[in-house]
């Protein structure tokens, strides 16, 4: 152990910040940084202070910040040493991440001059601007809550209940809702409350990133699950998951929607092996010349926990989702939610309440279903046989030979598309090639502009 260090610190007088926090700042980076090592001893308050040219205060002041942070370790009467931080380890060095780092994500910006055709963004400007002054109006107008309900505002849930009941077909009432951030948050709630460590959770591959990494940083193990194009191969399932995390009304990013005899048979997988399905149902709003197929949670409350959003219906930036499950599942969810402090905005819930109070949302969803089906319709004019998975939501699949897609993401970048491919949501070797092409948020304009470059593209393959 050395005795002794020299410090190389210094002190602006002409600085806003406060001599004692210029200090404490400089120390912490030496001991963060490793020019200050774990034992090693500091200098004491007096000598520091001569050193520095500033008052005792100021040193001891720093001193005292930095042992309440536990960076430092006093002994008494023997001086101040560097404690031994490998019991602050998060302090000094990052965790083991249980996400690895992936440089394909997050989604790097599109920037002014490129028109944004990946998936996962509906169209924002189509809202009723009236409506939603209004709502923020009326959340304005209740005082703040002092004790948030862990399931969300009792009339929201009925609400939900309701909307659920006439959208989806989904026999819920109150007590089986419970209001969340969106649907990764609705996730993750449910793997902090049912999951135990090490549980096998299936994801469907290609698949969701959002729920593969929910899964794992909750300590799932995750299994993945193959999907074809109608959804996920119920008969290739393994019979030991404790979850399989699904997107049946749209896979996400094949697009396929699984069929009825497939729900069956998936529900029938699920009582014989006592898996739980959690269905998430981002975009079933919208579908196009098909008849509505019942969502999993309808034909067995009991088996399956089921996520919406309105990040799709009206924008990923409300931050409010719902997860439906059966009242007892419900209740475990809802007093884990207590312990870990968490909640969803009371203000964002009553304007949320308001939309759908006043029947906004439906006005918005109807206006929001013809916007799409008119996208959608560009979409399949433009691209004709290449596109596939078009019967919902608000992305395609638009499949390519395996050598054409690098050259052709790069070619339509350089003309100002930005596109999404198929690569990025696999975990394993890529089965399916192509582009997922989100058609939610470009203009009807841009985006027959953009179609057109991929045509164009394509037509050299
Ligand atoms: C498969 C899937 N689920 C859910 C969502 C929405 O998630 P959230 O409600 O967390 O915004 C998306 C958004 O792109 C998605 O692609």
């Amino acid at each position: 152990m050395r005795a002794h260090v020299d410090l190389p610190l210094v002190v602006d007088r002409l600085s806003p910040v406060a001599l004692a926090a210029q200090v404490t700042d400089q120390l912490r980076d030496a001991m963060r940084g490793g020019a200050l090592r774990a034992g090693e001893r500091l200098p004491s308050s007096r000598a520091l202070a001569a050193l520095l040219g500033v008052s005792r205060t100021v040193v001891t002041d720093a001193y005292q910040q930095l042992y309440a942070e536990g960076w430092l370790d006093g002994r008494r009467g023997s001086g101040t040493y560097v404690a031994d931080v490998t019991i602050f380890p998060d302090l000094v060095r990052p965790l083991e991440p249980r996400i690895p780092w992936d440089p394909t994500d997050p989604f790097e910006p599109a920037g002014p001059d490129l028109l944004d055709l990946r998936p996962g963004r509906p169209w924002v400007l189509g809202y009723d601007v009236a409506a939603w002054r209004r709502a923020w109006r009326d959340a304005g107008d209740a005082p703040p809550g002092d004790t948030p309900d862990p399931r969300g505002h009792s009339d929201l849930r009925a609400l939900l209940a309701d909307h659920l009941r006439r959208a989806r077909a989904v026999p819920a009432g109150p007590e089986n809702v419970l209001v969340t951030r969106g649907t990764g948050h609705g996730l993750d709630l449910f793997a902090a409350s049912l999951l135990r460590p090490g549980a096998r959770a299936g994801v469907e591959e290609p698949g969701y990133r959002v729920a593969r990494n929910v899964l794992r940083a909750r300590g799932a193990e995750i299994v993945p699950c193959p999907v074809d194009d109608q959804g996920v191969i119920v008969d290739e399932l393994p019979d030991d998951l404790d979850v399989l995390y699904t997107t049946p009304a749209h896979q996400f990013p094949l697009g396929g929607r699984l069929p009825m005899a497939r729900r069956e048979r998936l529900l029938a997988w699920a009582r014989r092996t006592g898996a739980v399905i959690v269905e998430d149902d981002y975009d079933a709003e919208f579908r196009y010349d098909v008849a509505p197929l019942p969502a999993l949670y309808g034909l067995d409350p009991a088996r399956v926990v089921l996520l919406g959003t309105l990040s799709k219906s009206l924008s990923p930036d409300v931050g409010l989702g719902w997860l439906v499950a059966a009242p007892e599942l419900l209740a475990r969810v809802a007093e884990r939610r207590t312990l870990l402090g968490d909640r969803t905005s009371g203000p964002v819930q009553r304007a949320v309440t308001t939309l759908l109070r006043r029947g906004d949302l439906d006005r918005h969803l109807r206006r929001m279903r013809l916007e799409y089906a008119r996208r959608r319709a560009a979409v399949v004019e433009t691209l004709g046989p290449l596109v596939k998975g078009d019967t919902a939501g608000l992305h395609v699949l638009v499949e390519l030979p395996e050598d054409a897609v690098g050259p052709l993401v790069e070619e339509a970048r350089a003309r100002g598309v930005l596109l999404d491919t198929t690569a990025r949501h696999h975990h394993g070797p890529i089965r399916v090639h192509g582009l997922v092409l989100g058609y939610g948020s470009a203009s009807l304009a841009d985006l027959r502009r953009g179609c057109a470059v991929i045509r164009e593209l394509a037509r050299d393959l």
